[in-house]
């Protein structure tokens, strides 16, 4: 099958009301889309990323009222994060109505239901009458894309659209969250801030840790930890000896230059250290600087703050695939 890249919005809608996926822009990553209310479309999906079928989709919706109405209840603070961030990126877990496929939960009792913020995709979302199932449009196991490039390299010939949304502004996944009696649970960090979502709820903010038990049934993906990996080996700088021969290397660094690494092998994520810059170009420095073939990569840490949290997050997944 040919993949054709375009930004016809009725050729999306055109190959999606025919049950066939297409790959989609967010804000966070592009998505691989099918109908949501399909379980032969939902089913291509798996089988074009590879990915195993116990992973549940998350499904976007035009808006927080479409969400609302594939869920069984809506506790308060589902309401008052909607109002905040929506659309957005931020995907909430919540007890799925009937009318949701068994095979976008793989049987879960809860749903992942998002709004996304990006023109081109609430263009797509608004002509359709189901929302979108989609997970990030990399084959299993390998770095969300964040360009329709990024897209092609990966799935080039296994699915037939690519919908051209440009750069993602954000470029790291959605935050999952769910919900307790006094307590919101983050499953997996990612593009809103644990103080932004505190700061709207006044609630208790807890990461579920992957636990043993989690690492092997893991709730989400994002928990497995080797994933979002480049394939050339990488490490933290915190790996670096003194008598590394790095003439062969690259660097990933925050803001600065590292005079330990050929200045030619750096990728800076900002220049003048703003973390939202950085979150934006993580993947694509992991792209770029995976196809430069080094013999090592190493990245440095960010602040751990705001979104510096999801970004080392996905730097120790990177790291971790190496070390295991
Ligand atoms: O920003 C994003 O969230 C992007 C864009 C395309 O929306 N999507 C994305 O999807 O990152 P994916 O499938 O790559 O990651 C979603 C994660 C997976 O780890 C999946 O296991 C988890 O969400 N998930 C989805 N539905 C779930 C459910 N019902 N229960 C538990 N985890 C769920
Ligand atoms: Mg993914």
């Amino acid at each position: 099958m040919r993949t054709e890249v375009g930004t016809d919005i009725e050729k999306a809608k055109h190959l999606l009301d025919n049950a066939l996926i297409v790959a989609i822009p967010t804000e966070t990553v592009y998505g691989l889309a099918a109908n949501g209310r399909n379980s032969e479309a939902i089913a291509k999906i798996y089988s074009a990323k590879k990915r195993p079928l116990s992973n549940p989709l998350i499904l976007h919706y035009k808006d927080a009222q479409s969400a609302f109405d594939d869920v069984l209840n809506v506790p308060e603070n589902a309401k008052i994060l909607a109002t905040r961030f929506w659309p957005g990126p931020l995907t909430m877990l919540l007890e799925k109505k009937a009318i949701v496929p068994d095979e976008v939960t793989a049987g879960k009792p809860r749903v992942a239901i998002r709004v996304p913020a990006h023109e081109t995709c609430h263009g797509l979302l608004k002509l359709l009458s189901y929302p979108i199932a989609a997970p990030s449009a990399n084959l299993y196991g390998r770095i969300s894309p964040t360009s329709a490039d990024h897209v092609k390299e990966q799935l080039n010939n296994r699915i037939s659209y690519i919908l051209d949304g440009g750069n993602c502004s954000k470029g790291i996944e959605s935050t999952i969250i769910g919900f307790e009696k006094d307590k919101i649970l983050v499953y997996r960090l990612g593009s809103t801030t644990l103080e932004e979502i505190t700061k709207a709820t006044k609630t208790n903010v807890e990461m579920v840790k992957g636990s043993s038990q989690l690492e092997k049934t893991p709730e989400t993906s994002g928990m497995v930890k080797h994933h979002y990996a480049p394939n050339t080996p990488m490490f933290s700088l915190d790996d670096l000896n003194k008598l590394d021969d790095l003439s062969n290397c690259g660097f990933i660094g925050f803001d600065s230059i590292n005079s330990n690494f050929n200045t030619a092998h750096q990728f800076i994520l900002s220049n003048n250290g703003d973390l939202d810059n950085a979150a934006s170009e993580l993947y694509r420095s992991f792209h770029v600087m995976d196809a430069r073939e080094f013999e090592r990569l190493y990245i440095e840490w960010l602040p751990e703050k705001g979104i510096g949290r999801a970004i080392n997050d996905r730097i120790k997944r990177a790291i971790q695939k190496t070390k295991t």
